[in-house]
């Protein structure tokens, strides 16, 4: 039989549980003077300091804030190179297209499986330093078979959320075939990329792939297995929101621009919201309104997108900071978006949550509280992370 040791962490001035049962009754679950006892990892009590059980060793949280592990359930960082010179135009008043997704596909064919491996780790590394203890990745800087399928492979060996986006843009090698393309990726490319994701994603958008072809392209992967999620509405208002809640893909992702029938269907369907506010931070773009779905009745997640093009962040703070700041979130919504709204988003019920029986994904925050997460925008404020009961940072 093994046997691990118990670590209590006591003296948290404000622990978010995500648990509505616990604590103050609101989404956040939030315990005042709490503590949290973690065996292997796992978490296996939660409660007030003063009633917390014995245990082999314990840390004191000095009377600082906890929060879950935060889950970043969309990124794309199988890439190589930068797109600094296309940042600085847009910042002089050029603005967002898609067509800048080729610059990366030119530079990820081009660079070895070592250099990508080694972006994935560092990008890896930033974000767990600011707190993130989940992160999903896709492909779609590839666009041949093998390139995707590669990028997956890399992808893989970084993280369980891996997904096949071989439909990002139509690739630079069919331009004038785009329903080739298509064929491509519903037939060879899946098959070669299937075993390698958990989820499918399509960029449904004008001068992506439009409603039918996003459709085939996501039905195609169901039929082997891979579960959808959506690029959809980010650049204008489109179909790829109802496609999403159509195919009970796990998340619509961007959001920004959404009509009445776009709302009814998120706030009735299961497929969360996923709003990725580094991206209309970076593009200059119009920012979604985060009121209006959760009116609406939407589960949203916040997420950074991080990529080379439309959001060169890793940081989930910096997003909470800019959901709160300029979407309308209040704090506690931010951080329960940006940690178990990302669990929904990855239809994940382990992580995200500070329970018994979740995983012990912890951060110590450097703040009495949650709040201060948006109060102190860009403040290195993560003192500790834990990621399945080790300390990582
Ligand atoms: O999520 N929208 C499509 N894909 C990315 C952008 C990728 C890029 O610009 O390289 C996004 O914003
Ligand atoms: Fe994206």
């Amino acid at each position: 039989m093994t046997t691990t040791a118990t670590t209590a962490l006591t003296h948290i001035a404000n622990l978010v549980t995500n648990d509505p049962s616990l604590g103050d009754g609101t989404p956040l679950g939030l315990i005042r003077d709490a503590a949290v006892v973690i065996d292997g990892d796992r978490v296996v009590w939660t409660g007030e300091s003063s009633k917390a059980p014995a245990t082999d060793n314990a840390v004191d949280a000095g009377g600082r804030a906890v929060v879950p592990g935060f889950v970043d359930s969309h990124s794309h960082l199988v890439f190589a190179g930068d797109r600094t010179a296309e940042f600085n135009a847009r910042m002089s008043g050029r603005p967002y297209s898609a067509g800048g997704i080729r610059t990366t596909v030119a530079a990820t064919r081009a660079a070895s499986d070592d250099e990508l491996s080694a972006n994935v780790a560092r990008y890896l590394d930033e974000a767990l330093r600011q707190g993130t203890t989940t992160f999903e990745t896709k492909s779609g800087y590839g666009l041949t078979v093998e390139d995707e399928a590669r990028a997956l492979r890399i992808a893989a060996r970084h993280t369980d959320e891996v997904t096949f986006l071989g439909a990002h843009i139509v690739s630079p090698d069919y331009t004038d075939d785009p329903a080739g393309y298509v064929d491509l990726v519903t037939g060879p490319m899946l098959d070669a990329c299937a075993p390698h994701a958990r989820w499918i994603d399509v960029f449904c958008e004008r001068g992506a792939f439009d409603e039918d072809q996003a459709r085939t392209i996501l039905t195609a992967g169901l039929a082997k297995g891979l579960h959808p999620r959506v690029h959809a509405n980010q650049l204008g208002h489109g179909p790829g929101v109802r496609l999403a809640v159509e195919l009970d893909a796990a998340s619509a992702d961007h959001c920004t621009h959404l009509d009445d029938a776009d709302l009814d269907a998120l706030g009735q369907g299961s497929t969360v919201a996923t709003l990725l506010p580094g991206a209309e931070f970076s593009t200059r773009a119009a920012w979604p309104d985060a009121r209006r779905l959760l009116g609406a009745g939407a589960t949203v997640a916040l997420s950074t997108d991080c990529n080379p093009g439309s959001s060169f962040t890793s940081s989930m703070p910096f997003c909470v900071a800019l959901a709160v700041r300029d979407m309308g979130m209040t704090p506690d919504e931010a951080v329960w978006s940006a940690t178990a709204g990302g669990a929904a988003a990855l239809r994940r019920t382990d992580i995200g949550r500070i329970t018994p029986g979740a995983r012990a994904d912890l951060v110590l925050l450097d703040a009495p509280s949650h709040v201060h997460l948006a109060y102190r925008p860009g403040v290195p404020l993560i003192r500790a992370v834990w990621r399945a009961g080790e300390r990582v940072v």
